[in-house]
């Protein structure tokens, strides 16, 4: 078989610098397993060559929008190039933090009370009743984050309403939506999922301890500015109840190979969705490596189970 796999990471969106990391690891991970494979950018000649030398398959690790959004995905599916991960329909229901959480919730899955607003609604209706309904529906503390977003990039939290049009100008920043939602107090932690092909399995919890005490953007990529624990420091049926959440999120929204959901387990042990990503970081501080390498499996064996998949898939 051709072991040629194109690792396409980077693209133009503020989360490109991780996906650029999170590429280089995954096509590393990919060489050790024995694989030919090569990070590319999207950009003008991507296409061509995919279409000019089929590789086996792509591996997609581009975060944020044109990655997650499932554009990508529509593009490599109408050029019959086999990838790992969802099909760009389960990325675009799930990209959308708000469609997400409709649909996880119908499933029996708790999330926080929340509200997405359009830049429009905001202008339109005016700004201050606006807020001041939404603050009384919602209730404080709030979390600001654009709904279609990652990273963290535009998230943040609002205790005092004099804090909200700020928050809010923030989050418009990266994306037309804001999603304002009731702030979980809790163990932040997230399970990633796989699946080789008997169904969606999660791997063990990651529990999140910012030193700052908000996950943002350099509590992500600066070493040693969070604390992680794999797996987290919860009762074995918290676990139980965080890994079933992951992975009927998993089912729910119809993706396939990988994931990775955001939790939040409050101090009466239930476990709230915050959002499900369709690529993974994959950096050296990222969550899903940590907990591959806290499981049975590893992660060359994960990635080449996920890529043979992939390249059987056609
Ligand atoms: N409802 C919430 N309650 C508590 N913390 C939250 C909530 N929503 C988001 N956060 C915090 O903000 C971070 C980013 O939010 P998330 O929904 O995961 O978006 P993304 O990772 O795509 O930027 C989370 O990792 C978490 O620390
Ligand atoms: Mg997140």
């Amino acid at each position: 078989m051709n072991d040629r796999i194109v690792v396409i990471a980077g693209g133009l969106s503020p989360e490109r610098d991780v996906s650029l990391r999170s590429g280089r690891r995954v096509a590393e991970d990919l060489r050790d397993a024995g694989f030919q494979a090569e990070v590319r950018d999207i950009d003008a000649t991507l296409l061509a060559d995919l279409q000019n030398d089929p590789p086996a398959c792509a591996f997609p690790i581009v975060h944020g929008v044109a990655g997650e959004d499932g554009s990508l995905q529509e593009v490599l599916q109408a050029i019959n190039v086999p990838f790992v991960g969802s099909d760009a329909t389960s990325c675009r229901r799930s990209f959308d933090k708000a469609i997400a959480g409709s649909l996880v919730s119908a499933a029996g899955i708790s999330i926080p009370n929340a509200i997405a607003l359009p830049q429009a609604m905001f202008r339109d209706l005016g700004a201050g009743g606006l807020l001041d309904a939404i603050t009384e529906k919602v209730g404080l503390p709030l979390i600001i984050k654009p709904n279609r977003g990652g990273s963290a990039l535009g998230v943040s939290v609002v205790r005092d309403p004099a804090e909200l049009p700020a928050a809010m100008v923030g989050a418009f920043a990266y994306g037309d939506v804001v999603l304002i939602q009731r702030y979980i107090e809790g163990t932040e932690i997230a399970v990633g999922v796989y699946d080789i092909g008997d169904g969606p399995v999660a791997l063990p919890a990651t529990e999140i301890v910012p030193d700052s005490g908000l996950y943002d953007y350099t509590a992500r990529y600066t070493a040693g500015t969070t604390e992680f624990f794999t797996p987290a420091r919860l009762e074995d049926r918290l676990l139980e109840a965080a890994a079933e959440t992951a992975v009927t999120a998993h089912r729910v929204l119809g993706l396939r190979d990988w994931s990775r959901s955001d939790l939040v387990v409050d101090a009466d042990g239930k476990v709230w969705f915050l959002e499900v990503n369709v690529s993974p970081g994959m950096t050296e501080t990222s969550l899903y490596p940590q907990e591959v390498a806290a499981s049975d499996s590893s992660i060359g064996d994960l990635l080449t189970a996920l890529v043979k998949r992939a390249v059987a898939r056609g």
